[in-house]
């Protein structure tokens, strides 16, 4: 396995090829926490593993050079993908200094037991001599956490963008080009939707920042390392911070006796008479990861529940709490699903719960009592016809 960066420079994380449950995200694909290790005058490691790895990691850098060797640990983020081996790591390397901004150094405390550590405090801007090459510190606050951080090496135009542009991929190989470029441009896309879509502004600032910078490489905490293809995922990032809509409509919904499903079916027969990409999910049988990544480029999605004891179906519930966390911006839609003799019922509290993600509504819930009738029935393939005019607009 090819894991140089730059003469001096490797890679050292842990590729966990098992994995399936990040917080939530379902990560089908495993994931990699990417570290990394950059010999010269002095040696600094970048980043750590999760705990469970710390044993892996650290044969990774003793292969390399002797433990006693590393003079500095840096830390980008805090959370615990990344920041579980530290205890570890800072255990075996007596001589290192741990560096990492003041929020970080909050965050570890309240994570770990620091005593002891050798801490090095650095601020936005902030730049250590290793010998022939440096690094300087570069705050970016929520991508993914408040204390976030890239690292960047300017004599090897190398950043460390920590959780950014990265992919919850198990890989056999380490960079961009040994991969297909539209299998790991999916991965970032979900990534990307699933993780720090709540964070756009704060992203997009951070793609301001980073156009500053001269870059020929970008490793990132999870996944592939770009070194072919940073044209493209930073297009990709632009697009992505404000859920720019594709000519896509997306139909969700969960059903009990099958009326939901008709209206959603219907929807989607509205929406294929106009020339964009359509999708139907049932929330039952489609993982909530996928479903935002589908929602993150849609133009228009429509989303039904019918009604159970007087309220949401719970799968769709959940799904909503999920997205309602993410937030996808820039999209209209509508709320449709059944209901027996609740006046409140799940087509309620779905355009609630749209409401609050600032979903624009294009028009009221479509509601049907029971199995919907021919009418109700055209009245959705209207609605899914008008889904699909707004999306065209962005062919
Ligand atoms: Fe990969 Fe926000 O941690």
């Amino acid at each position: 396995m090819n894991t140089k960066l730059k003469e001096g420079i490797d890679w050292v994380g842990y590729i966990d090829w098992t994995v399936r449950d990040f917080h939530g995200y379902k990560t089908e694909s495993g994931s990699t926490y990417n570290a990394y290790l950059v010999q010269d005058e002095k040696n600094a490691v970048i980043d750590a593993v999760k705990a469970p790895y710390v044993g892996k990691y650290l044969e990774r850098i003793k292969a390399l050079t002797p433990l006693e060797s590393i003079d500095y640990i840096v830390c980008n983020h805090a959370e615990p993908d990344h920041s579980g081996g530290l205890p570890g790591i800072l255990a075996a390397c007596p001589q290192a200094e741990l560096v990492c901004n003041a929020k970080c150094k909050t965050a570890l405390e309240k994570h770990y037991d620091t005593a002891g550590w050798k801490w090095h405090v650095v601020a936005d801007g902030d730049t250590l001599s290793l010998g022939k090459r440096s690094l300087a510190f570069v705050d970016t606050p929520m991508v993914h956490w408040p204390e976030s951080m890239f690292t960047y090496v300017p004599e090897e135009k190398l950043l460390f963008s920590m959780d950014a542009f990265g992919q919850h991929y198990a890989s056999a190989f380490r960079f961009d080009d040994e991969e297909p470029l539209d299998v790991i441009l999916q991965e970032a896309k979900a990534y990307y939707a699933n993780i720090v879509m709540l964070y756009g502004r704060p992203i997009s600032q951070t793609l301001e920042r980073a156009a500053d910078l001269e870059i020929e490489m970008i490793a990132p905490s999870h996944g592939v390392i770009w070194r072919s293809h940073i044209k493209e995922v930073f297009e990709a990032y632009q697009k992505w911070v404000v859920c720019k809509p594709a000519a896509k409509v997306v139909v969700l919904y969960a059903t009990m006796w099958k009326a939901t499903e008709q209206m959603a079916q219907a929807i989607l027969e509205g929406a294929q008479e106009c020339e964009v990409e359509a999708q139907l999910f049932n929330v039952d049988s489609t993982h909530m990861t996928r479903i935002v990544t589908e929602v993150l480029d849609c133009a228009a999605v429509a989303i039904g529940s019918p009604t159970l004891n007087n309220g949401i179906m719970p799968s769709m519930a959940g799904v909503l709490c999920y997205m309602k966390g993410l937030r996808p911006a820039n999209k209209q839609g509508f709320a449709f699903g059944s209901y027996g003799w609740s006046k409140r019922g799940g087509p309620n509290e779905v355009a609630e719960a749209m409401d609050v993600m600032k979903i624009e509504a294009m028009q009221e819930p479509i509601r049907s009592q029971y199995a919907p009738t021919p009418e109700i029935l055209e009245q959705c393939r209207e609605a899914g016809r008008a889904m699909g005019k707004i999306a065209e607009q962005y062919k």
